[in-house]
């Protein structure tokens, strides 16, 4: 082979080591999307409160407890209803989709925009 086809190829495996480098360190995977309180995860989050936690939430109603609420803050709440004080509260076994969607609730629900189902 010329000195020159040897140049390409060394180049092109340079760039592909050099993306295998980028691509083991995380470089191309997207970020987590950012919690948003659509009405989409609202009603979702609405379906997963129903099934998750009404049980117990019948009787404890929510809207004033988490009234101004973001959706990062309650996202944060559900990772650790265990330590929330006098609740008893068993730790959320939902999916990250499901906590997400029930954040975006929980907020819609402290500004009076959902209602405890
Ligand atoms: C075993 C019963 C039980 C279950 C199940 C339960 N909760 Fe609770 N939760 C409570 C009680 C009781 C309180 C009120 C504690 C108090 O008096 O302040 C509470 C309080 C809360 C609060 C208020 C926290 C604060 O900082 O004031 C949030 C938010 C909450 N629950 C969310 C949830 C969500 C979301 C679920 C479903 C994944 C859930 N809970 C399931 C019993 C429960």
């Amino acid at each position: 082979m010329q000195s020159r086809t040897w140049i390409a190829v060394l180049s092109c495996a340079a760039l592909l080591l050099a993306a295998l480098v980028a691509w083991s360190a995380g470089l191309f995977s997207s970020p987590p999307a950012p919690l948003v309180e659509s009405p989409e995860a609202v009603a979702a989050g609405q379906a997963v409160f129903a099934y998750r936690c009404t049980p117990c939430h019948q009787d404890v109603p929510l809207a004033r407890r988490v009234a101004g609420w973001s959706v990062e803050r309650a996202y944060q709440t559900i990772g650790r209803l265990p330590q929330v004080p006098r609740a008893n509260m068993p730790a959320f076994p939902g999916t990250e989709d499901d906590r997400r969607a029930l954040a975006a609730f929980l907020a819609a629900l402290g500004a009076g925009r959902a209602q405890q189902p």
